[in-house]
Formats: C-alpha cells, structure tokens, sequence
C-alpha cells in the first residue's frame, strides 16, 4: 500500500512554506505549493520571536490552497542542532538505538537530557575491520517544542521533524539523481542562515549552518546606500524597480563585497572538510534557497572557490501538470520551495527528531 504523503512545511524566517506533493506512477506531483511572508524579525536567530505570526501565516497557507491534509513534515536548523558522522562498532539498527544515547554525549556540547536524538546507519562496512558508519542527529527539545507547537496551534498534526539539510538533501536527490558517485556541496541559502552539506557518494560527510544569508546583503545595501529595507529588498532583486532606487553599478558594488564576505566563510568551512575527510575532492556546488538567485553571489563564488556552480530546480523532476499549479508562480518563487519540497517527499517513519 502506497504511504499517505505528509505536508512539506518549511518555516524560514523570511517566509513560510507548504507543498503538497502526490505520489503516482510516473513520479511526484504537485498539488499545491504556498508561500507566506513573516514580518521582519518574526524569527530571529532561530527563534520563534512572533509565534502569532507564524500561525497566522500557517493557517492562511492552509485555507488558500484548500488543503484537507493535517499531517505535516517540519524541519529545524541552526545552533540547536548537531549533525556528525561517526564511526561506530558494528551492530544491529536495533542495538545501535539503544546505546546512541550513551556514545552520543561525547559528541553533543548539550545536556543530553535536553536534546532528541535520531541515528541512521549510513554505511555497514568500512576500511577498519567491523566498524560502521552513522550520522547522528541531535536537537535540542526546546527549539522542536517551539515549531512544533506552531504548527498545532495552525490546527496540523507535526507527524515529523527533519533538519534543513536533510530536506535539501532530499529534495536534490530526487531531482539530480545522477551525482551519486561524486563529492558536492549542497549550500542552501536563505535570509538568516546557510545549511552546508558536503556529500560524497550519496552520504551526508560534512555539515554546518553559518549564520550568514539575504539579510547581510539587504542591510549592507540599506546602510551604504540609506535607503529603507524594503527598498534594499527592491534593489537586491533587481530589474526595472531597482534600477529606480539606486544606481546599478554601486549596488552591484556592494553585492560583490558581501558575496566576498560569504564565499570566503564558505571556503573556510569547505577548506576544513578537505583537510579532514578522505572521500574525493569536491567537485561542484548546487546553491538552493531564496539567495541563490543572487547572480553577483553566483558569479564571486564560482570565482573564489574556483568550482563550477549550479543552481537548482526544486521541481525538475517533478510533474507539474496538477490543475491549479501555476507555472508562472514556480517559475518566480519556486527557488525558495528546496526545503518544503524535500519534507513532504518525506514518509511517515523516515528520519525524525
Ligand atoms: N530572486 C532573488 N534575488 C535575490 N534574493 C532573493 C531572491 N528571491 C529571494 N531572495 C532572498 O532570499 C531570502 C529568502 O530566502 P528563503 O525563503 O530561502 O529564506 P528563509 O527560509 O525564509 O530563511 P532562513 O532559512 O534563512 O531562516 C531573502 O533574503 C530574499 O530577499
Ligand atoms: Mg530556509
């Protein structure tokens, strides 16, 4: 029997998100796909600062696109959670379960009484006689209560909590199936932060959140230029509208200086996953989320980490030929959906904190 599908529920601090994916025959399709903007600071550093609006915005994506579903898939990201890949003694998913708590403590800076723990096996066999591989997965309760309490109170049932990454993870798999073999980073790029995951053969080996994203570039633009957020947004964005705010060639001045800023922490952490994995050097970058359609951070990046950058589709292998689905409208936004994407491709006993 096929597995009811679940809502892919993405709330960013720029924007809330919701997907509804079908499964069929030929592949995923999509039903509905919503995107809700938060006021400024609503989420701050993670933190849910406007629980109201959250809510709110939950709650009309759910009324404008006539959604019946009520369980939901919603992800976390940021400080308050670990992700680290381990070596471990071999042994059954079973065993493994039941002792991760004690071997997780040596891993987490957090109270262990304060996190939920997922682990998945990630490799049986490795170079050193009966060893495995896992990723663990640690979140500390509070942030999982916060968001998931938002989504009760929006009247769905959070049926699972997923990390940023893996969703990305997830979403990209399904769309670029053919990057099996190969060592790449998957660099999501939002308002407020960056999820980086370096994946070799398929396996999540190197992740880290950096509290860098489209924030940092529209209050550059409002402090160099002093101009107002709303008009920095408008800049940033480009076209005719921004081309009436301020000149071209500063504003594209100052994008370059922070995507400067951005591709050189970017190096510092990739640089670090070089020197201490043994997997095969990087071979390409696949930039999703709102930010990566920054062409000045596009272009700066490929140039200073000297790899080949590609920006990617949330829906390309997905079929869109739902009625109601508007192709104009995913063309626009659907570089912010990798998240929500990701989460409602999720089943009901996947990953889950
Ligand atoms: N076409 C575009 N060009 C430049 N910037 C864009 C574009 N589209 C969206 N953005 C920027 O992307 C950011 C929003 O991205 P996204 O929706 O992925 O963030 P979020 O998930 O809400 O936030 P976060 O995950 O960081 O908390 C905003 O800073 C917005 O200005
Ligand atoms: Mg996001």
């Amino acid at each position: 029997m096929a597995v009811k599908p679940v809502l892919g529920l993405d709330i960013g601090s720029n924007s809330v998100k919701l997907c509804q994916l079908k499964p069929t025959k030929q592949g995923w399709q999509l039903l509905s796909l919503g995107v809700a903007p938060l006021p400024h600071e609503a989420i701050v550093d993670g933190a849910l600062m406007n629980s109201g609006a959250v809510v709110d915005a939950i709650m009309e994506l759910v009324a404008t696109n006539k959604v019946r579903e009520k369980n939901a898939a919603v992800s976390i990201s940021g400080h308050s959670v670990i992700i680290k890949k381990i070596p471990m003694s071999q042994m059954s998913m079973e065993e493994l379960e039941e002792s991760i708590r004690w071997e997780a403590e040596q891993f987490i800076p957090f109270d262990i009484e304060d996190v939920n723990i997922d682990v998945q096996i990630v490799r049986e066999e490795t170079e050193m006689a009966n060893q495995m591989e896992v990723v663990l997965v640690a979140a500390k309760k509070d942030m999982i209560n916060d968001y998931t309490s938002v989504v009760v109170e929006a009247g769905l049932n959070p049926l699972i909590c997923d990390v940023d990454v893996f969703a990305v993870q997830n979403m990209f798999e399904h769309n670029y199936p053919n990057y099996g073999d190969n060592t790449i980073a998957i660099v999501n790029i939002g308002a407020s932060n960056a999820n980086i995951n370096v994946v070799a053969g398929g396996i999540p080996t190197f992740t880290r959140d950096i509290s860098f994203g489209g924030n940092q570039f529209t209050e550059e633009l409002q402090k160099e230029l002093g101009i107002s957020y709303d008009e920095a947004e408008t800049v940033k964005h480009g076209g005719p509208d921004a081309d009436a705010i301020a000149n071209k060639n500063n504003a594209e001045r100052i994008l370059e200086g922070v995507s400067e800023t951005f591709s050189m922490e970017l190096q510092r952490s990739l640089e670090f996953f070089s020197a201490t994995s043994t997997e095969r050097p990087l071979s390409k970058i696949f930039l999703s989320g709102g930010s990566s359609h920054l062409k000045s951070l596009q272009t700066v990046m490929s140039h200073k980490l000297g790899l080949p950058i590609e920006v990617i589709d949330p829906f390309k292998n997905i079929n869109l030929d739902h009625q109601g689905v508007d192709r104009e409208f995913i063309k626009n936004v659907g570089h912010v959906a990798g998240v929500a994407v990701g989460l409602a491709m999720r089943a009901p006993g996947d990953r889950y904190l």
